[in-house]
């Protein structure tokens, strides 16, 4: 099964991906995970990133698709997997493609995910994350029982440097300019499956297993 999560900033994405890949047994490929874990490594590739993430822009494709041409061709990824936050462009959307139909490979499905403006920006501003383990709270909507300290992993817990407002209003609009033409390709295939992501996440949960479940793309 290959499934793609598709949506902009804060529609959950990450959090329904850490369910998903419970009960389907399949990984995680969060590009903006694999990006932080570069710049935090001092890794090239973080190195090429990081003033492109700071600024709320996209990573030039050339390197995304390279990075994910590389992590989906690892020994767990041969069940399957689950993409999250990729691909981000017609051209990763392109590419992608090219890269399944060389390995005998087709894209199951891409769920996109539904949320307006002004949820997007009060969960991007209050959300806090572990710099541990990456999972993800929020100060109002699920605060961690400590304050400052993983729920899960008891690594500490902060905000994400491109959760700054003025980043996160840069974010939202390279998402309508540069991500949303995406959500076309993938429509136009057949393969789009929408989801309302406003809710909550037990709710949106249910209705992403639905979507997977009765399998009708448009
Ligand atoms: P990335 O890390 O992928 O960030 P993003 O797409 O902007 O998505 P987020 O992680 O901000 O949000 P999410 O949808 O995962 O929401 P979450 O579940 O955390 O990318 C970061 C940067 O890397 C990009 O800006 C770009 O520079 C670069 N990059 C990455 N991939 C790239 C690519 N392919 N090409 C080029 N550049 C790339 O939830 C958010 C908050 O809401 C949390 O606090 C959570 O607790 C809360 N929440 C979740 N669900 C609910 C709910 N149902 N109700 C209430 N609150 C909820």
């Amino acid at each position: 099964m290959i499934l793609a999560l598709f949506g902009p900033p804060g529609s959950g994405k990450g959090t329904q991906a850490k369910y998903l890949i419970r009960s389907l047994g399949i990984p995680q490929l969060s590009t903006g995970d694999m990006l932080r874990e570069a710049i935090k490594s001092g890794a090239d590739v973080g190195k090429r990133a990081k003033d492109f993430m700071d600024r709320g822009a996209l990573v030039p494709d050339d390197l995304m698709i390279a990075l994910i041409g590389e992590r989906t061709s690892q020994s767990d990824c041969q069940k399957g997997f689950l993409l999250d936050g990729f691909p981000r462009t017609v051209q990763q959307a392109e590419a992608l493609d090219r890269l399944l139909t060389s390995r005998g490979l087709a894209m199951t499905a891409v769920l996109s995910f539904k949320v307006d403006r002004a949820e997007l920006v009060a969960r991007l501003s209050g959300r806090l994350v572990c710099s541990r383990c990456g999972a993800s709270y929020h100060e109002r909507a699920k605060p961690t029982k400590v304050e400052g300290v993983c729920d899960l992993c008891g690594g500490s817990v902060g905000k994400r440097p491109d959760d700054r407002p003025e980043v996160v209003e840069s974010r939202l609009e390279t998402f309508m300019t540069s991500t949303q033409p995406v959500e076309a390709y993938f429509r136009q295939q057949g393969r789009l499956l929408e989801v309302d992501a406003l809710g909550s996440e037990e709710e949106v949960k249910q209705r992403v297993a639905a979507a997977i479940n009765g399998g009708r793309a448009g």
